[in-house]
């Protein structure tokens, strides 16, 4: 296990992270501003209100000569109290104003015809992705189209969840957004920047939830067309598989997985039409590799305790033809 972790963390280690603070997309630039001048006044109230603070243990401390008598005390004074009354209140009002104007201004942009659509359903514990107008579905691995600022294409999320409520958080692209049971929050970004951008689930969830992770894949417009175009075609898998097609369709696999085209149209668990297409499995726990694969089906509890899959106790020459079946799901 160590070693699986180790190897997606290498992986990990390739995407840029440590620029959390650097927004790429207009929600999170919005959001930076407001955080960097909350942080800037509360600071300069920090600065202000400590130094008097050291200021008067200095100056009005105990001294060696002390006569022990208090000094003069000061009772009331309409000036000081209007000060510090007035004050905070002015700047509480601008700390309104200016978060107020920015959920406004995030929150109220319109949807433009024609803009990229995709249901994000959360699952204990992970993501499905849905593209209604395009016939897509896919999971923890979300593909947007790059935006240019000058003619902005933004991809508009509609949130829901399967179970309890999770939180949809990728700090580079926006702010989180709570997926709550029975209702869709919506939330939208406009990546101007191609990359790969960690998410991760942002409310617990459960005992996986720390394990509930997503990538957004900002493509360049092109590219990102390539990826729709072979989501769009089916898996296709050749007859040297047949076998192992066989045992994921005679088995309780088909309950919770979809794979279009076939018997399997589960879903409970992540559609795996394409699922080799995908970098990572169980939420980006492991590489997606036929040995993380095999182990994943053998007991997916190894890799993620807790995880809803069950144990499928095939047979070693099943679970072999299963994994070759799978592997061939591009
Ligand atoms: Cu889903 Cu935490």
């Amino acid at each position: 296990m160590a070693e699986i972790h180790a190897k997606m963390a290498e992986v990990n280690a390739k995407i840029p992270t440590s620029h959390i603070f650097t927004s790429e997309s207009t929600p999170a630039a919005e959001i930076t501003t407001v955080s960097l001048f909350v942080i800037a006044i509360t600071a300069v109230i920090f600065l202000i209100v400590g130094g008097l603070l050291l200021y008067s243990l200095i100056r009005f401390g105990r001294r060696a000569n002390d006569d022990g008598r208090e000094p003069p005390q000061v009772y009331g004074s309409n000036p000081i109290e209007l000060a510090w009354t007035v004050v905070p209140v002015l700047i509480v009002i601008v700390l309104i104003l200016v978060t107020a104007r920015t959920i406004f201004s995030i929150q109220g942009k319109s949807r433009p015809p024609g803009a990229l659509s995709v249901r994000v359903i959360g699952h204990q514990w992970w993501w499905e992705f849905r593209y209604p107008d395009l016939g897509i579905v896919t999971a923890n691995e979300l593909h947007v189209p790059l935006s240019d600022p000058a003619h902005p294409t933004p991809t508009f999320l509609d949130l829901e969840s399967a179970d309890v409520v999770h939180s949809f958080w990728v700090p580079r692209l926006a702010g989180k957004t709570d997926v709550i049971p029975n209702r869709i929050n919506t939330m939208w970004i406009d990546p101007h920047v191609p990359g790969t951008y960690f998410g991760q689930c942002a409310e617990y969830c459960g005992t996986q939830h720390g394990n509930m992770l997503l990538r957004v894949f900002v493509q360049p417009r092109s590219e990102w067309e390539q990826w729709v175009a072979s989501q769009q075609r089916p898996a296709a898998p050749d007859a040297s598989v047949a076998a192992g097609r066989a045992v994921f369709e005679t088995t309780a696999c088909i309950n919770c997985h979809a794979v279009s085209g076939t018997a399997a149209d589960g879903r409970f668990g992540p559609d795996l039409t394409h699922l080799m297409s995908r970098e990572t499995i169980a939420a980006g726990v492991a590489l997606n590799t036929p040995a993380n694969l095999k182990l994943w089906v053998l007991d997916p509890t190894i890799m993620k305790p807790g995880a809803l899959m069950p144990a499928m106790n095939v047979r070693d020459e099943d679970l072999d033809a299963l994994v070759a079946y799978l592997g061939a799901l591009r």
